[in-house]
């Protein structure tokens, strides 16, 4: 699935393919208080802050109380945003939540956190496209409003990981973060906005990276939680090259089919999971360290909630500023994978 590229001159006459131009007009984000540091982890599993920052670049990560659900942090996420954009709660229209931690198996995640927003007139409904989902979420929203049908979407990033990690496997316990990001969409004046989306997803791959056990497949059962099915299973070194791979061919795409140039970007936002990856990804597309927003170092693998959570920050700290051009770039179990050029 791939947007329509525009041309220059389409973009001069206020085109912005099939409707009209869609930005982000607020972003929040919440982590939770509590702090797992990678000393505290050598508690947990045989492991060693050496290790953990060499081979992944996380020192920390923020961890969940027990009783805060995924939509807890979601709503918090999305209150911050709607502030910023200085949008009623009652003028969303649509809510998508990209998650693969939700509540429970339904009602939807965003349900939850309609009610708790008191965002009565919108649609609610979740997005599971694992570490992209975000992106996908984001693009979804987006045909809603290009097509004229909503005004006004909340998209929200957010994930309860360490309700859902082997805190036994020392391969996947060490990566993984919780917390919540969210934007709001809403049309916008050409040339800003969202200039340009690809996405892809490779079936074949589902083995790679998954959490088998709860759905219709293994129905959870002594037997499945006694064979640790219910926890996340990583083939780490494979994922690793496919998402290199991906990512850098995603977000080469996402740039020509904007009609900028690779040095016209001011910011890259890529999915937050290893710092190797951020690193291969820059030397494949070539384009030096400063213009990549990186902070995993602080929060580990949040999944969907990883992009967000950084955009926002980006936003706040003055690192993305309006009319910059930047990119976001995501890859996930599925595998998933997409990346959006955004005119801010
Ligand atoms: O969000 C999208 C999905 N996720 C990702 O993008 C993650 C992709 N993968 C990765 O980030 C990396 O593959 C990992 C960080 C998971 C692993 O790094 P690696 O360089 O691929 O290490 P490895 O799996 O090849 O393991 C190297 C060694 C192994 O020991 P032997 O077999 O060489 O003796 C592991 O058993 O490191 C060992 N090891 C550890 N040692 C200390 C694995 N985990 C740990 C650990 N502490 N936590």
């Amino acid at each position: 699935m791939t947007a329509a590229s525009i041309s220059p001159d389409q973009k001069q006459a206020g085109f912005s393919g099939f409707g009209c131009s869609v930005a982000i007009v607020g972003t929040g984000s919440y982590a939770p208080e509590k702090i797992l540091t990678n000393a505290d982890l050598e508690k947990i599993v045989d492991t060693t802050d050496e290790w953990i920052v060499t081979r992944s670049g996380i020192r920390e990560r923020h961890i969940a109380r027990e009783d805060e659900a995924t939509s807890d942090m979601a709503t918090v996420a999305a209150q911050r945003a709607l502030e910023q954009a200085k949008v009623a709660p009652e003028d969303v229209d649509l809510i998508i939540v990209a998650t693969i931690t939700p509540d429970m198996v339904f009602p939807s995640t965003a349900c939850f956190v309609q009610n708790r927003l008191g965002a009565r007139n919108a649609t609610c409904f979740d997005l599971e496209a694992a570490c992209a989902g975000f992106l996908f979420a984001v693009n979804t929203a987006s045909q809603f409003i290009k097509t004229g049908a909503i005004r006004t979407a909340l998209v929200i990033g957010a994930e309860k990981l360490s309700g859902v990690v082997d805190w036994q496997d020392r391969t996947t316990c060490v990566l993984f973060g919780d917390g919540a990001g969210a934007v709001v969409l809403q049309a916008c004046e050409a040339p800003r906005g969202i200039l340009s989306v690809v996405t892809g997803s490779d079936g074949s791959l589902t083995e790679l990276l998954k959490l088998p056990g709860g759905g219709s497949r293994y129905p959870v059962s002594p037997q499945t939680i006694e064979q640790r099915l219910h926890y996340m299973k990583m083939v780490g070194k494979d994922v690793f090259k496919h998402a290199v791979r991906a990512m850098s061919e995603a977000g080469r795409k996402a740039i020509e089919q904007s009609g900028l140039s690779i040095d016209q970007i001011a910011c890259i936002v890529p999915h937050q999971a290893n710092m190797r990856i951020v690193e291969a990804i820059r030397d494949r597309m070539a384009v030096e360290p400063e213009r990549f927003f990186v902070n995993l170092d602080r929060y580990g693998n949040m999944s969907a909630a990883s992009i967000p959570v950084a955009l926002d920050e980006a936003v706040r700290t003055g690192r993305i500023k309006r009319d910059d051009p930047i990119l976001l770039v995501a890859f996930g179990g599925g595998f998933t994978w997409g990346a959006m050029v955004i005119r801010w």
